[in-house]
């Protein structure tokens, strides 16, 4: 019997050919393909700009430093996130301050968010957890009346709608992941989406080493052009190779979602009447990508999350574990927690992800969704 993946990029001849030509173009780092790739995702987002660059981690930190956010400010965030959400406020030299989730949505809860606004915080890391969209509006109404900026880590959301709206221009900056485990992929990547172009001009400038005249222009010049060294910056540049196969994978973008979404509506009808599997609560006003299934066990559930797990991997199934808690991981250890995380507890304990990916064949979901009827008739007799 062949084993389920719990995902697979979707990759293809035409990403394969794209990533040659630009290996046999001659220019391999960041160059002309970037820039082709940065007009599509930013029209895509319906943004005036996207900048690329090497993850959505470095995404998230220069957006910070873009914000000017530095040491002593605090950075309200979700603890329930991959651990790359704080550690990139921790990069910029801030302090993350991790506020609760809402328990349905697994998205940072507003009023828990504004609970822990001091002094000193400088804004809130709105977070789409595995691409669904956050209360992003009321963020936003909560940043103007506290005085504190509002931005997005969109890592998983690429594909993903709130109010009619593709992720992206919400807020001051989004960030994107582009690593193979998301919706689509450019091996590593990321990018920054954004309407403003000052902060367009300093993600540039600090993604290439604080360099005054990026490599095309000196390129293209007819004169020599000497260039300057404006502010400490970093190499977080994305190669052409990759934005090549990051062309042609926001080609396939539309496609890819709506098989997702067709995947994900047939989980949520066979595991409706599941006895202790809830499927995920998808709120009125978004569009979901799902980058991520996930379920959560009720309370009362007769197995272990992670028993469950297990029974699935010796069915050739794999899953995942609920989204990690960051504050729980040693290099937060001795943290002081100035707010109760109980749902994002409880959440991150009691949810596991379920195999899904735009390739996966109906055949090989009826097997997910068999393994998990069966588990639920043995418990019950
Ligand atoms: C919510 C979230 N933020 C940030 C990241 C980091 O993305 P990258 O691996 O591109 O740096 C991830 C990746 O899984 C993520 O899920």
């Amino acid at each position: 019997m062949q084993s389920i993946p719990i995902t697979r990029p979707d990759l293809g001849t035409e990403e394969a050919l794209a990533a040659q030509q630009a290996i046999l173009s001659g220019w391999v780092t960041q160059g002309p393909k970037v820039a082709e790739f940065e007009r599509a995702v930013a029209d895509y987002c319906g943004t005036a700009h996207a900048v690329a660059v090497s993850s959505c981690t470095a995404a998230l930190h220069l957006s910070l430093l873009t914000l000017d956010v530095g040491p002593g400010d605090e950075v309200i965030c979700p603890s329930m996130s991959f651990i790359a959400t704080a550690n990139a406020i921790r990069h910029a030299g801030a302090t993350p301050v991790f506020a609760d989730v809402n328990p349905q949505t697994y998205n940072l809860d507003p009023d828990a968010a504004e609970a822990a606004v001091t002094p000193r915080t400088k804004a809130i890391l709105v977070v789409h957890q595995i691409g669904l969209p956050a209360e992003i509006d009321r963020f936003l109404e909560i940043g103007r009346r506290r005085g504190v900026r509002i931005l997005e880590d969109a890592a998983c959301a690429i594909g993903s709608r709130y109010k009619d709206r593709p992720i992206g221009g919400h807020s001051e900056m989004a960030c994107f992941s582009f690593h193979p485990r998301k919706v689509i992929t450019t091996g590593e990547g990321g990018i920054v989406t954004t309407n403003n172009a000052r902060y367009a001009e300093r993600l540039r400038l600090l993604r290439q080493h604080g360099m005054s005249v990026p490599d095309t222009v000196r390129h293209n010049a007819r004169q020599v052009i000497i260039e300057e060294y404006l502010c400490l910056g970093y190499n977080y540049r994305m190669t052409d190779i990759q934005a090549a196969v990051g062309v042609e994978q926001m080609k396939k973008l539309p496609a890819i979602v709506a098989r997702r979404q067709q995947l994900a509506e047939r989980y949520n009808q066979a595991l409706a009447d599941h006895p202790w599997l809830r499927p995920p609560h998808i709120p009125a006003d978004v569009e979901f990508n799902y980058q991520s299934y996930a379920v959560q066990l009720t309370t009362d559930a007769p197995i272990s999350r992670n028993d469950l797990m297990q029974h699935l991997l010796e069915s050739g199934i794999a899953t995942r574990r609920g989204i990690m808690l960051s504050h729980t991981e040693p290099t937060y250890s001795g943290r002081i927690l100035p707010h109760d995380l109980n749902h994002s507890t409880e959440a991150s304990a009691r949810s596991l992800l379920l195999p899904l990916h735009a390739s996966m064949a109906n055949e090989q979901q009826e097997r997910v969704i068999e393994s998990l009827r069966s588990v639920a008739c043995e418990q019950l007799s």
